[in-house]
């Protein structure tokens, strides 16, 4: 259970306001609400409630769900807090080793101790040929701990209130991927690299997007309800990337439009992966294990990397064994184009649309295949073209393709 001086916090973060115009719209005192936000005095438990309670009658009028906010900011929390596995990074950064040389790495949802992210590119700062490498934390992980013995730079315990940043330029010839996460730890403690940030490292903040500037590549697992602002930033401030989603993230409006015009794409796993949870995470009926050391897991069947890396699979053709037969192929009752409900019969010959299963990007080669847009529910943005049905029944969301390169028989669509 959350205390009250975390549970204010969590309000005012859900509420968007700074501390100022938060204490102003309460009429507390702003002293008080930084004693109360920085564990100096406990708020009473009845203004938290009736703080609560306001702020969710307001959300309410404005027709989002009732709930209470505290709920709520904790259903969105428990879906945020997945902790990559190093294994997962090092098997998708091996497919763009040399676009890594001579760049500055960004991880801005990383803790610099306790991220796996930070940990594989501290180990291959070397063998990668970084010039630099950059993270940012949001406040102190939560995979940490309560327990944690882990202190700043200047030996105080790290704080939970703001983030923290380690900037390296260099790293010591002994780190190497075959370092233990002791070695770097301690590597980490005998430089002057981490230092508190001042305000809660939250990427979208000043602070943290002058580090997004000194950046070539932002490569992280954000919260997966922040996806789509981080992509959004990183591409304004045209950074590469190499981040980790959600598959339902394809048809946001903010990512769809990149992928049709070749601003980002799928990277290599897509699918399952696994992912440390933090030791509150509650117990699920699937999908969620505790290892023997105690560790709770979770795995989503459903995650993606999303880049804008240059990768040998993107200019792989897919190999296409099939002929269009009307029989087989049927068209959609609102659309001129046909249903292939599998990304093996995509066939060769036709030269019109075609709705695939979105698993398709996970081949997609833009020499060989256009993106027309999606079919999903006709309706939500402009790429949305129609909704997928086929005598009156709805097919699942599909991607509209073209094939570039089919010959032979001459069909409309
Ligand atoms: C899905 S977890 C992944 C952490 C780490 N990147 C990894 O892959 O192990 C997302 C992390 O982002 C942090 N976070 C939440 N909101 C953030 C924000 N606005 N800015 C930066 N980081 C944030 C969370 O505290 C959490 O540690």
């Amino acid at each position: 259970m959350d205390t009250l001086n975390a549970q204010i916090r969590e309000l005012r973060k859900v509420s968007g306001l700074s501390q100022t115009t938060f204490a102003e719209k309460f009429e507390i005192p702003t002293s008080t609400l930084q004693d109360w936000e920085h564990n100096r005095r406990t708020p009473p438990i009845y203004v938290v409630g009736m703080i609560d309670k306001i702020l969710s009658t307001e959300k309410a009028a404005k027709q989002v769900s009732g709930n209470s906010i505290l709920n709520k900011a904790k259903s969105a929390k428990d879906n945020d807090e997945f902790y990559t596995t190093y294994e997962t990074i090092e098997n998708e950064v091996a497919h763009y080793i040399a676009e890594f040389k001579g760049k500055t790495v960004l991880c801005n949802c990383d803790d610099p101790f306790e991220s796996s992210f930070s940990k594989y590119f501290i180990k291959n700062f070397n063998t990668l040929g970084l010039k630099g490498l950059i993270c940012t934390s949001y406040c102190a992980s939560r995979v940490l701990g309560t327990d944690s013995n882990l202190v700043d730079m200047k030996g105080e315990p790290l704080s939970n209130d703001n983030g923290y940043v380690m900037v390296l330029s260099k790293v010591s010839e002994s780190i190497n991927p075959s370092s233990t996460d002791a070695e770097v730890h301690e590597f980490l403690q005998s430089q002057n690299s981490v230092r508190k940030l001042v305000g809660d490292g939250d990427f979208r903040s000043d602070e943290c997007i002058e580090y997004l500037k000194l950046a070539d590549v932002v490569v992280t697992n954000p919260p997966f309800s922040l996806f789509r602002e981080l992509i959004s930033l990183v591409t304004e401030y045209e950074k590469q990337f190499l981040v980790i989603g959600n598959q339902n993230a394809i048809t946001y409006k903010e990512i769809f439009p990149l992928i049709q015009e070749n601003k980002a794409w799928i990277g290599y796993q897509f699918g399952d992966m696994a992912f440390r949870v933090p030791a509150d995470a509650e117990p699920r009926e699937t999908r969620f294990w505790i290892d023997s050391t105690g560790q709770k897991w979770r795995s989503l069947g459903n995650a993606m990397w999303l880049t804008n890396m240059d990768m040998n699979r993107r200019h792989e053709r897919l190999e296409l064994t099939k002929y269009y037969d009307a029989e087989l192929y049927p068209r959609y009752d609102e659309y001129d184009a046909i249903e292939v409900s599998k990304v093996a019969n995509i066939p060769m010959d036709y030269k019109g649309i075609m709705g695939v299963p979105i698993t398709f990007l996970n081949k997609y080669n833009p020499e060989q295949f256009d993106i027309i847009g999606e079919a999903n529910h006709g309706s939500d943005n402009s790429f949305d073209l129609f909704k997928p049905t086929i005598n009156g029944k709805l097919k699942f969301k599909r991607i509209l393709i073209r094939n570039k390169l089919a010959t032979g028989v001459e069909i409309n669509g």
